[in-house]
């Protein structure tokens, strides 16, 4: 169905235009515009970047070229975070897909739609595949920030084979092929039809929640949700699970309507950082360390993949989260009764994981940081659950992270915990339930520090100075307090496809096992982020309640001594401490 070439649609191709059936096809030309390169994450920028003219449709068409005959009559997902600028792009879209012979697209009303519930979609109703637009995290609005990315046939991000030609056809695009047909209304489910084209708007929790039921037993959860001994707040922070979590958490799982707050996704996000940590999340913060604190609060970002645990007073890191999810995962979660595949975390993260990976006797992966290497694992049955540090958790029922499925999990072993403590009984608090964790398997006491913004060359600087370090240490060499058992900059070779991913991260892993990392981010904006992951381990009972930040005092001054980092990046302290 080339669009001039078809005979079944006798469609024509008449200069500038041709005709499918129902509609006409525009050509439309325009020129290459620079800086569309496109990662898996997608393409991020200012809005004001991707409203200006082309910007938006010379990136989708030159996806479409991408894809090529592979996409044609096939059916796509389309959705966002409810982020300015969304609705207007779902508009342009729809018409580009049409024009390129997109057979249908499914759209989430009010163009909504998280990230994992567009992998659930894709994957529930075997599509090809699904434009999710988001930044993620970062800010929206007219001056804040905008971005798209496209996930393939098995829910997860395009991969790199993908995003390169991407990037390819926006440097040489010269055409932009626009069916003629109106704008959709976008807040009514159901479908409309412009010949041989069809879009359907659908109620974006149906496939979500669907998937959702299939892993978490969802009476049980409403039983122990409405117990008068726990109480819960989840925080949307104005982003899209504001659009889930009152149809999740209050009308399946029989949450107060007031546990849910900032719940109405906004186009600024209220005008903050939808980011689930510490520093973010601060009402929510502020609240679970007053004397209101309910039992159990959680926050999700911008799409809603990441995810924030705490209980009263008591923050989870993610690296623990993981962990404990996968301990408990087999006796609180139905999907996971007859046991885990396997387990993996990124590099950076804690290996509290691999402690529990030990004890189960689970094939255990670790890793560079990016989601998109637990894809193949999951693919081929490896991998059942894995996260992150970057407060990334998830499973195997999509192949994006996933951020309600992270309180649901922790909700899931709330309610096992619980299962046999009377109301008014002795409740077992997240707190309870972490320090179990800990004198079952240790404490990995885990640290991040963040200095953004340094000028690249400097931090590169750095980077070239640890190499050196690292090349010079052998096994046994002294680091402060710390014997050295390897250093290396990190190497993984994907087991599945045997792709081989390098220079993932500086690290020093001591013989106690405590581990010295550093990285640059891979998604900064400006300049370079040095990321420095500071974890030392302890079975000893006596430390367990001792803060991070005391206990890794002699450890972060090794590391600032052995990058020099004050000396190359003229930094005395960092900008951001999770
Ligand atoms: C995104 C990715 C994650 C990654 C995180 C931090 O959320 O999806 O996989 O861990 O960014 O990446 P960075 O390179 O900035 O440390
Ligand atoms: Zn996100």
């Amino acid at each position: 169905r080339e669009i001039g070439t078809s005979s079944r649609v006798g469609a024509l191709k008449v200069e500038a235009t041709a005709q499918m059936e129902g509609f006409t096809v525009k050509s439309v030309p325009t020129k290459p515009i620079e800086g569309q390169k496109t990662g898996t994450s997608g393409l991020r920028k200012k809005t004001k970047v991707f409203t200006s003219e082309h910007y938006l449709a010379n990136w989708i068409q030159s996806l479409f070229n991408a894809l090529g005959d592979e996409a044609k009559g096939k059916t796509i997902g389309l959705g966002g975070d409810g982020r300015y600028f969304n609705k207007e792009a779902v508009q342009i879209i729809l018409k580009l897909a049409a024009g390129n012979g997109i057979k249908k697209v499914v759209v989430g009303q009010n163009a909504i739609m998280a990230t994992p519930a567009m992998s659930a979609l894709i994957r529930r109703r075997s599509m090809y595949g699904g434009l999710i637009m988001s930044a993620s995290h970062n800010p929206g609005g007219p001056e804040e920030d905008w971005g798209i990315k496209f996930n393939y046939s098995s829910g997860e991000p395009a991969p790199e084979k993908i995003t390169d030609k991407i990037f390819g056809f926006t440097q040489s695009i010269g055409e932009l092929k626009v069916a003629d047909i109106p704008d959709v209304d976008l807040s009514k489910v159901g479908t409309s039809k412009f010949g041989s084209f069809e879009v359907e708007v659908v109620d974006y929790t149906a496939e979500y929640f669907a998937t959702l039921k299939e892993v978490f037993d969802f009476p049980a959860l409403r039983k122990f949700m409405t117990r008068a001994d726990f109480s819960f707040v989840f925080d949307a922070l104005h982003a899209v699970t504001g659009a889930y979590a009152g149809p999740l958490f209050v009308n399946e799982l029989g949450g107060k309507p007031d546990s849910i707050r900032n719940g109405v996704p906004l186009e600024d996000f209220g005008g903050g950082h939808p980011d689930p940590n510490l520093t973010y999340a601060h009402d929510l913060v502020e609240l679970m360390w007053s004397d209101k604190a309910p039992v159990f609060g959680a926050a999700s970002d911008g799409d809603g993949d990441r995810n924030m645990v705490l209980g009263s007073h008591f923050f989870v890191t993610p690296s623990d989260s993981v962990a404990i999810i996968a301990a408990n995962a087999q006796a609180a979660i139905p999907y996971f009764k007859s046991g885990l595949k396997g387990v993996a975390r990124s590099m950076p993260t804690s290996g509290a994981l691999d402690r529990v990976a030990e004890k189960l006797s689970l094939p255990f992966y670790e890793t560079p940081t990016g989601w998109k290497f637990f894809g193949n694992l999951m693919d081929a049955d490896r991998c059942s659950i894995c996260g992150e540090e970057s407060f990334g958790t998830g499973a195997d029922h999509v192949r994006e992270k996933d951020g309600l499925w992270a309180v649901l999990a922790w909700l899931a072993i709330l309610a096992h915990k619980n299962k046999d403590v009377p109301e008014g009984g002795k409740f077992v608090s997240v707190k309870d339930i972490v320090m179990e964790h800990w004198k079952q398997f240790g404490r990995n006491f885990y640290s991040r520090y963040d200095y953004e913004g340094v000028e690249s060359d400097k931090a590169d600087a750095m980077i070239q100075h640890l190499e050196t370090v690292i090349a010079a240490a052998k096994k046994g060499d002294k680091f402060g307090d710390y014997v050295l058992e390897t250093a290396d900059n990190f190497t993984y070779t994907d087991p599945i496809d045997g792709s081989v991913a390098k220079n993932q991260g500086i690290r020093f892993v001591f013989q106690d096992g405590s581990r010295i990392i550093f990285r640059l981010s891979g998604t900064g904006s400006a300049g370079a982020t040095i990321r420095l992951y500071i974890e030392a381990y302890t079975a000893d009972p006596a430390l367990f309640e001792k803060d991070a930040q005391d206990v890794l005092k002699s450890i972060i001054g090794t590391a600032l001594e052995v990058s020099k980092l004050q000396h190359f990046t003229g930094r005395d302290k960092p900008t951001v401490i999770t």
